[in-house]
């Protein structure tokens, strides 16, 4: 089971340790291997996404990664800037499939700024496409605008953009994923405006033939947005575009109380995954040693599951980090009155000291 660790920048680093010595507490054999990602790689070999750092993603079977991104960043040219390796990182193993689940663990009903009644229970999966879409369609650019309102004047255009292979490809991963869970899939697209959207629901629509077993409904992104927060249970698993589901996995990231506990995974069509939390480099926290680690250890565990086939192993992660959640031990970003707060380390070990008092 050879594992590529790339840390990339900011917490990146702090949370990955804290992921590896967990793995490294169970009794399985990996082989895992470091390589620079993001604004480190690119102050190291002038690009954030090296060619070394792409051939270790591409042997590998499985790709755990921090987070990449700082604002000293933003003034590079956009190929330059970290946040390309992931998106380099995504076009070029075809990572296609992006599982984000939400869930809101009953310790930490407290965190969510909803109301306890609306979230207790919560666990839904949002399933995004990741490789196609506006933030992949061509052409894309600045230009002096040639007609339009104000012809001559400066515009910048991006194109959204789907094939029925790729509606296809994502719709069974979601009916799928759905068939293990309560047999609903709610489709998000804006249809009403959007001739992407017209055929993301046809195609859903007919793949949804297959699967008699699985309630489809459909639903428009806006419309979505607002019953997030407004009754997020009714939702199961939510199948969507790449920039549908990156607002709208962020919005239920928010329901569960922080975006330090939600892990995330990404899959081409061979099940080899790139793991990493939901949360970007927080450069606000970086170096500090409160970030919350449990995102990616819980990454970790999806990993076990999705890649390397080794579910039992992803259990006892993910049962650890509940005993930890209801021993009281929190990280500064979801510590209420009542708990223990304590730093990433000190997570991480809690973490680990549960899994091996099980074995
Ligand atoms: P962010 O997710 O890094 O931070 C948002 C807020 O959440 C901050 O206040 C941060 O301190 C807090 N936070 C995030 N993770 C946390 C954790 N594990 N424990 C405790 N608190 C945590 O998003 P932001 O601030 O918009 O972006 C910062 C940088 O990260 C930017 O350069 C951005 O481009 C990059 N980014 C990278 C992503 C990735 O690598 N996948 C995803 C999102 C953003
Ligand atoms: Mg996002």
């Amino acid at each position: 089971m050879k594992i590529a660790v790339l840390a990339g920048d900011g917490i990146g680093p702090e949370i990955t340790a804290e992921a590896v010595k967990v793995l490294q507490a169970l009794d399985l054999k990996f082989e895992m291997e470091r390589a620079p990602v993001g604004g480190c790689a690119y102050d190291a070999h002038g690009h954030p996404l090296p060619e070394a750092t792409l051939k270790l993603a591409k042997q590998a079977d499985a790709v755990l990664f921090g987070a990449v991104g700082d604002w000293k960043y933003d003034k590079l040219d956009r190929p330059l800037r970290p946040e390309q390796a992931l998106l380099g990182l995504r076009k070029n193993l075809g990572l296609f499939a992006n599982f984000r689940p939400a869930i809101c663990y009953e310790e930490l009903v407290g965190a969510s700024s909803l109301k306890p009644e609306l979230i207790a229970g919560l666990d839904i999966l949002i399933i995004r496409e990741l490789t196609g879409d506006i933030y992949f369609g061509q052409p894309r650019g600045r230009r002096s605008a040639p007609d339009g309102h104000f012809p001559g004047s400066e515009e910048a255009f991006d194109t959204m953009r789907y094939s029925r292979p790729e509606i296809e490809r994502i719709a069974h991963v979601a009916f799928q994923a759905a068939r293990k869970r309560s047999k609903r899939v709610t489709s998000v697209d804006k249809a009403n405006v959007l001739e992407t959207s017209q055929l993301w629901k046809d195609v859903v629509s007919e793949i949804a033939a297959q699967y008699p077993d699985v309630a489809l409904d459909h639903m428009y992104v806006d419309n979505a947005a607002m019953q997030l927060v407004k009754e997020p249970k009714r939702f199961d698993v939510v199948v969507t575009g790449n920039m549908f589901g990156d607002i709208l996995s962020d919005e239920a990231a928010m329901l569960t109380g922080s975006i330090g506990m939600l892990p995330s995974a990404s899959l081409n069509e061979r099940k080899q995954g790139l793991y990493e939390p939901s949360h970007g480099s927080a450069p606000d926290i970086a170096g500090k040693g409160v970030a919350n680690p449990l995102a990616t250890i819980l990454s970790a565990a999806m990993m076990l599951r999705f890649s390397l086939e080794q579910p039992e192993a992803a259990d006892r992660i993910e049962s650890a980090v509940k005993d930890v959640l209801a021993s009281g031990l929190r990280t500064a970003d979801i510590h209420s009155e009542g708990t223990k707060r304590v730093g990433t380390r000190e997570m991480g070990d809690a973490v680990v000291a549960s899994l091996t008092k099980k074995t």
